[in-house]
């Protein structure tokens, strides 16, 4: 059967893990072939390729951690060796240091600004060249990059420069055919929430002031990534989409 994605070459960094495994199974069902990158957790990749072989999807993983230059280096060179072009980029992989931002040394937040920021931009960077008319970049932004989340102060403040720099990489590209954009979902359960401080508190307080009631999962943002892979999509630039079951829209 023919599907979208059938043939096209897809990028997912934090590929193996939460939001982006649901994206990397979600586009791989499509018919892409899908590269999914992970810094250190061989279980979560061997899992996501073992699925993917019992469901006929085409997924491989590629180990490396992009916020060190020397395993950064590395991984680009496996995406040149078997990437002639790239159709699909999508940005999940994030880390960071929860603390208020008084207690934030210079360490930690520039720790937190490699991975979340810098890596994505050298790897956009560097993968441009390989993308041409029709084809996507994605980022994965948060409520934190616009507004206050306890402890948030880290993550935050490189999600918001993130979204400054999407709008560029929009305006630039769009004349290309590269289409960018940007998802935000609220609180989704995955191994990075399980981190965050007050977590129980945070998780009534969303599920209070969230007007759909319920919280948005992995196959929720998955299924809005897919959207923008189409071609009904293909007007959509420079936008950051909100996927939060309303509560956003509450003062
Ligand atoms: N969960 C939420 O509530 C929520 C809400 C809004 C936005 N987001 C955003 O959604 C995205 C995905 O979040 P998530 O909750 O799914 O995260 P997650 O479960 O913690 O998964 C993170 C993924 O990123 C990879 N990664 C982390 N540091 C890396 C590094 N230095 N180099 C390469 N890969 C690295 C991890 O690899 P390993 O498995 O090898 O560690 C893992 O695959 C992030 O951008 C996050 O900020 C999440």
């Amino acid at each position: 059967m023919m599907k979208h994605l059938n043939g096209k070459t897809v990028i997912v960094t934090g590929g193996t893990r939460g939001i982006g495994r649901a994206i990397s199974l979600a586009l791989a069902e499509c018919g892409a072939n899908v590269y999914a990158l992970y810094a250190r957790n061989r279980k979560n990749a061997e899992t996501i390729e073992k699925e993917a072989e019992k469901r006929g999807l085409n997924i491989r993983t590629i180990r490396g951690d992009l916020a060190h230059e020397e395993s950064y280096q590395q991984v680009l060179g496996q995406l040149e060796e078997v990437c002639n072009h790239i159709d699909i980029l999508v940005h999940s992989a994030a880390s960071g240091v929860h603390r208020n931002s008084m207690e934030l040394s210079d360490r930690q937040l520039k720790w937190t600004f490699e991975i979340n920021f810098f890596a994505v931009h050298r790897l956009t960077r560097d993968l441009v060249g390989k993308m041409g008319k029709g084809s996507r970049i994605i980022g994965i932004t948060s409520p934190g990059g616009t507004r206050v989340i306890p402890s948030y102060a880290a993550v935050g403040s490189t999600k918001g420069a993130l979204e400054a720099l999407f709008r560029h990489y929009a305006f630039e590209l769009a004349p290309l055919g590269i289409g960018v954009n940007l998802v935000s979902p609220g609180l989704v359960m995955t191994d990075a929430a399980e981190a965050l401080p007050e977590l129980g508190k945070m998780l009534n307080m969303t599920l209070d002031y969230t007007p759909s009631g319920k919280l948005t999962t992995p196959d929720d943002v998955a299924m809005l990534v897919k959207f923008l892979t189409t071609d009904a999509a293909s007007q959509i630039i420079g936008q950051t989409i909100v996927i939060d079951g309303g509560k956003t829209l509450l003062a």
